[in-house]
């Protein structure tokens, strides 16, 4: 690859973005290789949203309507990956960063409703050239706090100009109401990083708890709102 000489003024968006100063002393520190693996789980991560962006397509075809409001997805960066495992006490090469992390490549679906969630996933887990690692349902078994997601683990491939290759990603499927709660909570708990008190996290749980109650009351409009369609389509029909 002709851009690893350039390093470090260079290294390709494309394959990163380097926001942090030490970041980049580190990754000179790592060589050219880490670069590479970086640009595997990113090309990783490009085959998983692509495969939603196809299920959307398909989905809207056949029931007009999109059951993905947005994908957002994001590579750790490299300070992150150091510190994650420093924390675990381990040391940072190629071989542990790709055995002990399953988060570097991380894809987010934001769903319309909470059935979305599930038929998505269950339509990415069929495809033969996908493998499941592990399956967390913090929706079924919501967080102490009251966070709630559907996460997965997947192995996918990714075709190289001479070799195949298998990269984690970390898939994390939620409604728009869980995303809107997992993204504040998420921002005042980093503020200073702040622990909540204990009214605080009561506050959030309670916030959590309307949230799963819109999505179940927003659930229950779409089945009355699909009935009733399914019984205009039919007397038209006849
Ligand atoms: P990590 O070491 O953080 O990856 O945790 P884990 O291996 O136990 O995985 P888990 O599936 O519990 O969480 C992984 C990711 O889900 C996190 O990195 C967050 O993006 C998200 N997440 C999990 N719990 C919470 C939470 O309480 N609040 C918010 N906002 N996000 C969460
Ligand atoms: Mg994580």
């Amino acid at each position: 690859m002709a851009y690893l000489e350039d390093m470090p003024s260079n290294i390709p968006e494309k394959v990163m973005p380097i926001t942090q100063a030490d970041s980049l002393e580190w990754l000179q520190q790592q060589g050219p290789e880490f670069i590479k693996l970086m640009s595997y789980y990113r090309c990783a991560m490009m085959e998983i949203e692509t495969k939603f962006h196809v299920l959307d397509v398909e989905y809207s075809l056949l029931h007009h309507r999109n059951p993905i409001s947005a994908i957002k997805s994001r590579l750790k960066t490299p300070s992150s990956i150091q510190d994650k495992l420093k924390r675990r006490g381990i040391p940072c090469t190629l071989e542990t960063v790709e055995k002990n992390l399953m988060d570097v490549a991380g894809v987010r679906v934001i769903c319309s409703f909470n059935e979305d969630v599930y038929t998505l996933a269950d339509a990415l887990l069929r495809q033969d050239d996908i493998t499941l690692i592990s399956r967390k349902d913090y929706i079924a078994d919501p967080k102490e706090n009251g966070y709630r997601s559907l996460h997965l683990i997947v192995s996918v491939p990714i075709f190289l100009a001479s070799e195949k290759r298998q990269m984690m990603v970390e898939i994390q499927l939620r409604t728009i109401a869980m995303d809107c709660w997992a993204t504040l909570e998420h921002q005042l708990r980093y503020k200073k990083n702040r622990q909540f008190t204990r009214e605080m996290a009561q506050e959030l749980y309670e916030c959590a708890w309307m949230s799963a109650h819109l999505d179940q009351r927003m659930d229950a409009l779409r089945q009355q709102v699909e009935q009733e369609d399914e019984r205009g389509q039919e007397d038209e029909n006849q």
